[in-house]
């Protein structure tokens, strides 16, 4: 049994490594129609159908859906961005383009800190600073709770755009940003001498080994189980200039989403003695989105870390994938018609033109399930190979994202699979990597050899712009980011 922190963090390691922007123009460029108001495909909307009978069809036929930003690669196959950089650097915390790391960082005070919020604390805690008034997504009090009178506040500012997406995950991004000011705070008072400047880069060094530290030690492992760990995450190889550390197109848009499985309905919320917080239960999932006014006015960021730690992180089962609170009440306060997490990740598969479940099990070395029957073997569930075929036709079809976490696990494995799971993606997008500076990720040999020329990956990279990797140096990350201890990490991530 894993920790809600399994779910949480991995969340935060995501938003550390990836991020795929939309198109900045959200109407569709003939009829100039936002994608929210249209059922029509036409770029850069791609709206899902929601299917008679779906209660949300009082609203609308369609969930909207805008396709991701296209890199202007020059070649002819469309390419998706990753807007931060691939490194595991602590993105969240201090933001990864110099306006958002100067927006975090606190200037004025010459101490190395970052900012934080001077209209509220936690029991004489730091908060994150806020944002702007206008335009405030995080205003969901007053509907959320039927209050109309109820004080609302702006989003709290992370050094990552999502960090008011759930509570558990505006938690960690306060508990980080202590972790800094402590550091920066303990560096003065053994370095007097040292300026805000040298305090900073110091403790954000520090800051960013330590997470290294816990993804490949502590996370890591449960993730892809001890063998992938030891076939592909064990050994440095060294550091190598020619390896692109950008992040794999289904590394993004379907592996590293198997955390959506891990998600509980609840955001929970203990007391000391790790009981149901008497004052502050803990809300369903849906009513802990875009809610930073949670944290500020329903006792802080302690009682969500001891929910964390102290509940279990959903299990995933063939017959309990997703909660609905993800599948029909996402973002339930923050947008016009609450969405499905389950089919926006198809969906986005589908955007970025990845190839389906069969063509990464070839990739992958294993068998091709052609009917009804052997789709059942694989899954060793027939019932739900004959649902999938229902709606799919033939196993080529089925969405890698929803094709793989069905599949029975590898031996020891929480999480790992052959296909995106475990080999190009939950061990691979951490694998590839390497070198870089040490940290991170991307198909690095197997691009350069062709390797993925010839699989299922072809034109399925996300590609980081050459203004970031032309930056990004042996002895540091991507925007002057400082240098942390190497990953002791290798390069490979063929199927075993
Ligand atoms: C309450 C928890 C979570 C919520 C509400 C959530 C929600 C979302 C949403 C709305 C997207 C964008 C979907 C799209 O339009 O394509 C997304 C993307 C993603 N999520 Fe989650 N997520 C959660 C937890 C997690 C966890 C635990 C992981 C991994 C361990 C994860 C990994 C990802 C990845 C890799 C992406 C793509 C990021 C990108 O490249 O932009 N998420 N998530």
């Amino acid at each position: 049994m894993f920790s809600m922190l399994l779910m949480t963090f991995g969340q935060w390691t995501t938003h550390d490594v990836t991020l795929t922007p939309i198109t900045p123009i959200t109407h569709s460029y003939n009829s100039s129609t936002h994608c929210v108001q249209t059922c029509a495909r036409t770029a850069p909307c791609f709206p899902i159908e929601i299917p008679h009978g779906d209660p949300r069809l009082s609203r609308g036929k369609c969930m909207p859906f805008v396709r991701s930003s296209t890199a202007c690669t020059g070649g002819q196959v469309r390419q998706q961005i990753n807007a931060i950089t691939a490194f595991l650097d602590m993105g969240p915390v201090y933001g990864a383009d110099h306006m958002k790391v100067m927006q975090m960082r606190d200037i004025d005070s010459n101490k190395g800190l970052l900012k934080v919020n001077k209209e509220y604390d936690d029991k004489g805690r730091e908060l994150m600073h806020f944002g702007p008034m206008t335009n405030n997504v995080c205003a969901t009090r007053r509907h959320m709770t039927g209050d109309a009178n109820a004080k609302e506040v702006p989003c709290f500012v992370g050094g990552d755009v999502r960090s008011n997406e759930n509570i558990a995950l505006t938690a960690l991004h306060t508990l980080m940003l202590r972790e800094h000011n402590r550091l920066a705070r303990k560096l003065s008072n053994l370095n007097p001498h040292w300026d805000g400047e040298r305090l900073y880069q110091e403790a954000r060094k520090i800051l960013g080994g330590m997470s290294q530290v816990i993804t490949y030690r502590d996370y890591l492992g449960f993730i892809v189980g001890p063998d992938a760990m030891a076939k592909r995450l064990s050994v440095y190889p060294g550091y190598d200039s020619e390896v692109n550390p950008g992040i794999s197109n289904v590394f993004a848009t379907a592996a590293l989403r198997f955390g959506h499985l891990t998600i509980q309905p609840y955001v929970f919320r203990l007391d000391k003695n790790y009981e149901e917080h008497p004052d502050y239960p803990s809300p369903l999932l849906h009513k802990a989105f875009f809610a930073p006014w949670r944290v500020v006015f329903e006792g802080g960021v302690d009682p969500i870390l001891r929910g964390l730690i102290g509940r279990p992180a959903k299990l995933n089962t063939q017959e309990h994938m997703a909660p609905d609170e993800i599948r029909e009440k996402l973002f339930k306060f923050s947008e016009d018609l609450a969405l499905d997490l389950a089919s926006l990740n198809m969906q986005r598969g589908r955007d970025h033109g990845l190839p389906g479940y069969n063509a990464w099990r070839k990739f992958c070395g294993l068998s091709q399930p052609s009917n009804m029957y052997e789709l059942g073997k694989v899954l060793r569930n027939y019932q739900m190979a004959q649902r999938l075929m229902m709606l799919y036709k033939t196993p080529d079809n089925i969405d890698v994202w929803l094709g793989v976490w069905p599949s029975p696990l590898w031996p020891g494995a929480e999480w790992g699979r052959c296909s995106p799971a475990s080999s190009p993606t939950s061990s691979g997008g951490f694998n590839r990597a390497t070198d870089c500076g040490g940290r991170t990720t991307v198909c690095s040999q197997s691009v350069r050899k062709g390797h993925c020329g010839t699989s299922p990956l072809r034109g399925s990279f996300v590609t980081t712009p050459a203004s970031r990797r032309s930056r990004s140096s042996p002895s540091g990350s991507a925007h002057g980011a400082p240098a942390t201890a190497p990953v002791r990490i290798s390069r490979r991530w063929t199927c075993p």
